[in-house]
């Protein structure tokens, strides 16, 4: 059963027990979702995912069934399509889809092959961080293990092993480095032009920036490819087998099912754990975190892509539309909590820090108004500051995302300007210096859960914005280098 206090359910994702072998998810069911989707073909998957309602965890929630149906209808006449699995999980805060992965890495397979009977794909790719060399590997023997069995039928299955970076995990970002690029994000919906682009010059040829948009119907020979996040795919065998009706039993209407949620930051304990979608914030971070270190909450962020959500706010119910209806957003559900002993300030400059060092500069406002608001957030955080830098603050706040490719930039402004129309009294004090100073909160990756701790990616102090590891920053962005 589940760990939430106010409702009991079954976990429907993240198995409470690690299952270890192919046999074991053949004894638990696995494996009936995909000969049922194999039986009962694509159209009648696409109308049971729909009505499922599911959308897709990686952050944004975006209806699953839609995006599945889109690409679909997309195909290219010459080249199937590929089917990505996104685990790069580079999301500050947020540990779940290595905690589904670690706990049933055939559930999640099983979906992705699921997705590919259904759009027509012939290949299934899993992407993973490189670095986290036991999951990867974890994946691979999971793999190995079903393409022996035959459950491919035709289908490849391969890990991708990624690069370290954020922008590695944003879908488009991840295609282009699914064809040997950098993570720069595309302008192009990946769903329809995708993986294995065609004619598109010789190899390390410019990403993918400023490619046409290939409209429904045009005639295009590149393929498309499906990208969904790995609690999303988790999801889709139990919905083929139980049904629509089933899935929606649990979760809000606008948002069914569960939702996997990390909880870390200033709590007694960190922790993974899946709850009802529409449970109150303040109920999983009881449960799972133990409550604040000292005092109470003062603010939570949902990873670094949603306004802060402030003590007042702590009652809302954990699904899309509520969270976006108390001025955060749900995001990946990686809760990093705040305390009374917590500097709000030294948080958000840790925030800004993370997402100007790891724009990748393709857009010049992203980059360097993002590394100026760093910077002088930084000198208010320490308390020394003059009125001026919360004015080139607040002036860059309006310019950063001018232009912007991918969500980031706005990310950056939305997280800052939160802070400044929620804290004023605390930004005021280090202003005006009455405030102790207080360095930038390290806001990093985390690389991995022990003993009810997270821990968390402290290289990243030392990366430099051109995402070198040199004791100097080159000055050039990382989307400039090499030309
Ligand atoms: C900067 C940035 C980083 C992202 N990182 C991740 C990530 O690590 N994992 C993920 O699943 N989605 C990430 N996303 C969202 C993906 O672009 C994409 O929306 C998601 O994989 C789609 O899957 P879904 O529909 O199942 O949610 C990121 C988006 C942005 C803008
Ligand atoms: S918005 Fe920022 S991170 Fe996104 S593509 Fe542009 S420069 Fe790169």
């Amino acid at each position: 059963m589940g760990e939430t206090g106010s409702m009991t359910f079954a976990p429907r994702v993240l198995d409470p027990e690690p299952v270890t072998s192919l046999d074991a998810w053949l004894a638990a069911g696995g494996g009936r979702a995909l000969e049922a989707a194999r039986a009962v073909g694509g159209p009648a998957i696409l109308d049971t995912l729909e009505a499922s309602g599911l959308r897709g965890r990686g952050g944004a929630g975006f209806p699953t069934g839609m995006k599945w149906r889109s690409v679909a209808a997309n195909l290219s006449p010459d080249v199937p399509a590929t089917v990505v699995v996104n685990g790069a999980e580079g999301e500050p805060g947020s540990f779940k889809d290595r905690a589904i992965l670690r706990a049933n890495p055939y559930r999640v397979i099983e979906g992705g092959l699921i997705a590919a009977v259904t759009i027509g794909a012939d290949r299934v790719v899993i992407a993973v961080k490189g670095a986290a060399v036991a999951d990867g590997d974890r994946v691979r023997a999971a793999v190995a293990e079903l393409t022996r069995a035959g459950w491919g039928g035709g289908i490849t299955i391969e890990v991708l092993d990624g690069p370290g970076e954020y922008l590695f995990g944003e879908e488009t970002a991840l295609l282009e480095v699914l064809e040997g690029r950098p993570p720069f994000p595309r302008v192009t919906p990946p769903w329809r032009r995708g993986a294995d682009e065609l004619g598109d010059g010789p190899e390390g040829a410019p990403g993918a920036g400023g490619r046409d948009l290939a409209g429904p119907g045009d005639a295009t020979p590149a393929p498309p490819a499906l990208v969904n996040n790995v609690e999303t795919m988790a999801n889709v065998p139990a919905i083929v087998v139980e049904g629509a009706e089933w899935f929606r039993s649990v979760g809000t209407a606008e948002s069914p099912g569960t939702v996997v949620c990390t909880v870390t930051g200033r709590t007694r304990r960190h922790g993974v754990a899946e709850v009802p979608m529409g449970t109150p914030l303040r109920e999983v971070i009881d449960t799972v975190g133990g409550g604040p270190l000292t005092g109470r909450v003062v603010a939570v962020l949902s990873g670094v892509a949603n306004p802060f959500l402030p003590a007042d706010r702590l009652d809302t119910p954990l699904s899309y539309e509520d969270m976006v209806a108390a001025g955060s957003g749900l995001g990946a559900a990686g809760f990093i909590v705040f305390d009374q002993s917590s500097d709000l300030v030294a948080a958000t400059t840790g925030v800004s820090r993370f997402l100007a060092v790891e724009s990748c500069g393709q857009c010049t406002p992203c980059k360097q108004d993002g590394l100026t608001i760093a910077e002088h957030l930084d000198r208010i955080s320490r308390s020394d500051a003059t009125a001026d830098d919360l004015a080139i603050v607040v002036d860059r706040l309006a310019t950063v995302t001018d232009g912007a490719r991918c969500f980031l930039a706005t990310q950056h402004q939305l997280v800052v300007q939160s802070a400044l129309d929620l804290f004023t009294d605390a930004v005021d004090r280090h202003v005006d210096g009455t405030a102790e100073p207080a360095p930038a909160e390290l806001v990093a990756e985390i690389v991995d859960l022990v003993d009810d701790r997270a821990v968390i990616d402290v290289g990243h102090a030392d990366k430099q914005p051109d995402w070198s590891d040199a004791a100097a920053d080159s000055g050039q962005s990382p989307a400039d280098q090499g030309e």
